[in-house]
Parts: C-alpha cells; sequence; structure tokens
C-alpha cells in the first residue's frame, strides 16, 4: 500500500469523528469496556499506545467491538508496524516518520498516520508521497497559530494535531482549514480506566463529538 493510498485511509478515518482518543492501557480487561463506551460516545476511531505489555492484546479485544476502528500509536520500528498489525491494528500512529518505518508500513499495508511538525519535516513526508499527517507534540510546537502557519506555504497537507490538546484548546485547531480531526488523552484518563468508569467516559466522548 502506498504512502498516498494510506493517506487516503488514514484521512478517511480522521474525517470519522473530531477527535481520536489517545489510549493508554495497561490491564487488557478493561479494552472492551473502554471501547465499547467510546463508540457509543461517537468517538469510533481509537489509538492503542504501544506503551504498555497489554497494549497489542488491547489492541486484539477492541478490535472485536462493533462500530470501531483500532489503531496502534507510538509505532517506532518495523517491527511494532508488525506486531500491530498482527494484533489487529488497522492504522498505525507514529510520533515521527522514519524510512523504515515508512517501507515496513508500505510492506505490510498498514495504513500510517506519521508524525511531523517543523516545514522540513512535512515537506519530507510529502516528499515519501503522505499527505495526512500527526503534528506532534501540537501545543509544545507552537499550537494551533504553528500549524495555520503551516497552511500557507503547504496547503496540500492535512493534520491531526496531538500532544497538549484538550476539549477547551481542541476548537482553535477544529477551525482550522489544514486540521481534520485531533487528538487526545484527556477522553479516558488513567483513574477512570482504571475504575472502569466508563459513563465519565462516555460522557466524556459525547463532550468531544459535539466539537464539530
Ligand atoms: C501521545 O502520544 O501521548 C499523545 O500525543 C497524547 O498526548 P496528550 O496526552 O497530551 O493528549
Amino acid at each position: 500500500m502506498t504512502p498516498e493510498q494510506q493517506s487516503q485511509k488514514t484521512r478517511a478515518l480522521c474525517e470519522l469523528a473530531p477527535v481520536i482518543p489517545v489510549l493508554v492501557v495497561g490491564d487488557a480487561t478493561r479494552a472492551e469496556g473502554l471501547a465499547t463506551a467510546l463508540v457509543a460516545g461517537g468517538l469510533p476511531v481509537l489509538e492503542v499506545t504501544l506503551r504498555t505489555p497489554a497494549a497489542l492484546q488491547v489492541i486484539g479485544e477492541m478490535s472485536k467491538v462493533p462500530g470501531g476502528h483500532v489503531g496502534a500509536g507510538t509505532v517506532l520500528t518495523p517491527d511494532d508496524a508488525k506486531r500491530a498489525k498482527d494484533a489487529g491494528a488497522s492504522f498505525a500512529v507514529s510520533p515521527g516518520a522514519t524510512e523504515r518505518l515508512v517501507r515496513a508500513c508500505e510492506d505490510i499495508g498498514l495504513p500510517l498516520l506519521p508524525g511531523a511538525v517543523t516545514a522540513s519535516e512535512v515537506m519530507r513526508a510529502m516528499e515519501m508521497g503522505f499527505s495526512m499527517l500527526k503534528f506532534f507534540p501540537a501545543e509544545a510546537a507552537g499550537g494551533a497559530k504553528s500549524l495555520k502557519s503551516l497552511a500557507g506555504p503547504l496547503p496540500q497537507v492535512s493534520f491531526c494535531p496531538t500532544g497538549g490538546v484538550t476539549l477547551q484548546n481542541a476548537p482553535d485547531y477544529l477551525a482550522l482549514p489544514n486540521v481534520i480531526c485531533v487528538g487526545g488523552s484527556w477522553i479516558a484518563p488513567d483513574a477512570d480506566v482504571a475504575a472502569g468508569d466508563w459513563a465519565a467516559i462516555e460522557s466524556r466522548a459525547r463532550d468531544a463529538r459535539t466539537l464539530r
């Protein structure tokens, strides 16, 4: 799957809802309830970060939840991409982009949403064929103001800003012509996931859903 095709796919996913919840889940028994709450709240596209030993199992469990589209986040290496795909991930998100990672995703047919923040990084991703990128770390890299500046010279690229995005600042990003959706961990905080407070998470998802 070429980077052009990968970006078409990730763009279509990003268009499904204004927010992609970024999930760090340490306990696979929480996966089904968490994914069900998020989908019920109107956020069907989920990013499970590969930052816990349970992450691949979590991806597998969440992939069974009807209506959801489960991807792997924090995908750094070809091996991460392969393990994510084998676990059932339908897309991959990376904080950056390397040639090895891009080639691996192309080879195994896993749509990649690669990260970029500077004009040169965006141009390099464009050269590879990507037109849909993650803008990371969004707030630390200048926030909506920075992203708005990139739309001038690089209007053909769209973004999912992630990193420090909240319910409060999300509208600033979503108002930009080069933003399709945002990503953030605020929807499913650790405490609520650990407690299995699905009502609280579903309610936060509903609030996020109304952002656009
Ligand atoms: C991440 O990969 O950690 C995401 O960028 C989430 O960032 P956040 O916790 O600031 O929402």
